[in-house]
């Protein structure tokens, strides 16, 4: 596996690939890998041809007063991980390479960005997503490029950036890996002490509970939201935001029939954490 600061590095890399004739795939990740990660390098190993992984904590998709200074780096770990997941090359950029002196441009995906983390981290966190991700797929032009299902909305804000811009690219949302008592990977997990971790993993749990009571029959958005909830309640954790809405376009739903996404969003010790669930009810 290679390690490429600049993008005239990996244009030249993806260039030879493609008159090789070989596909290429985009794993975009701000790195401190876990399982989930590994998953995204994983499926792009399978499915692609020339793997490439980027690596780089976009400080535009931080608000102020979130932990973009505390955020885990540690970059050799990270490409033993990634190069054992089968990646080819690592793009590791610093912040000037990725923003140059003078840089102007962002991107805002309006309608689905104003609601859930949009509402709670501010508009800024996806207009700094969708900006980094349209640059890295401009980079890169993956044939391929892979999101975790657990930013369920970023991966909905990324499809309408592509579907809007034209981008030639497929967008693969890989299942969201969980520890064993189900907690939901993600880099923010070191900062659970032990006591918030065990209370992390009801956030799971509240989710198991919404789908059973779908898979009892429930249908009513506010019984399937309350039925999450308690379990929350009962593990003292106040979520962000806890809301069932269409998976499709986050528009809010009072019936579970079609796909519906429950989504939560939740601070347990120092760690925001976000989980989420696609409920359907089944006649
Ligand atoms: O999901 C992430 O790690 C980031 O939001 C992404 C997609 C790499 C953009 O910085």
């Amino acid at each position: 596996m290679r390690i490429l600061r600049t993008v005239a590095d990996v244009r030249s890399a993806v260039r030879a690939a493609r008159a090789e004739g070989r596909t290429v795939g985009l794993v975009p990740t701000m790195g401190a890998f876990h399982e989930g990660h590994l998953s995204l390098i994983r499926a792009a190993r399978a499915g692609t041809d020339l793997v490439v992984v980027s690596l780089f904590v976009n400080p535009t998709q931080f608000g102020a007063g979130e932990d973009l200074t505390a955020y885990p780096r540690d970059e050799a770990r990270d490409a033993e991980l990634a190069a054992g997941a089968g990646a080819d090359i690592l793009f590791a950029p610093a912040v000037d390479e990725v923003y140059p002196h003078g840089f102007a441009t962002s991107i805002h995906v309006s309608g689905i960005t104003d609601v859930l983390c949009g509402a709670t981290r501010g508009p800024g966190h996806f207009d700094g997503v969708a900006t980094v991700v349209t640059k890295l797929l401009q980079i890169v032009a993956p044939d391929t490029a892979y999101f975790g299902q657990k930013d369920a909305q970023q991966v909905l804000v990324v499809r309408r950036v592509v579907r809007d811009l034209d981008i030639p690219v497929r967008i693969e949302a890989c299942p969201i890996v969980r520890e064993p008592d189900g907690l939901a990977m993600s880099s923010r997990n070191v900062y659970l002490d032990a006591g918030a971790r065990a209370r992390a993993a009801h956030i799971n749990r509240a989710l198991d509970a919404a789908e059973a009571a779908v898979a009892a029959g429930e249908t009513d958005a506010a019984a399937v939201v309350a039925a999450a909830r308690s379990v929350l309640d009962a593990a003292g954790i106040e979520p962000e935001y806890l809301e069932l809405r269409s998976a499709g376009d986050l528009a809010p739903v009072d019936t579970v029939d079609d796909a519906a996404l429950l989504a939560v969003a939740a601070r347990v010790g120092a760690a925001r954490l976000i989980d989420n669930r696609i409920l359907e009810a089944h006649a």
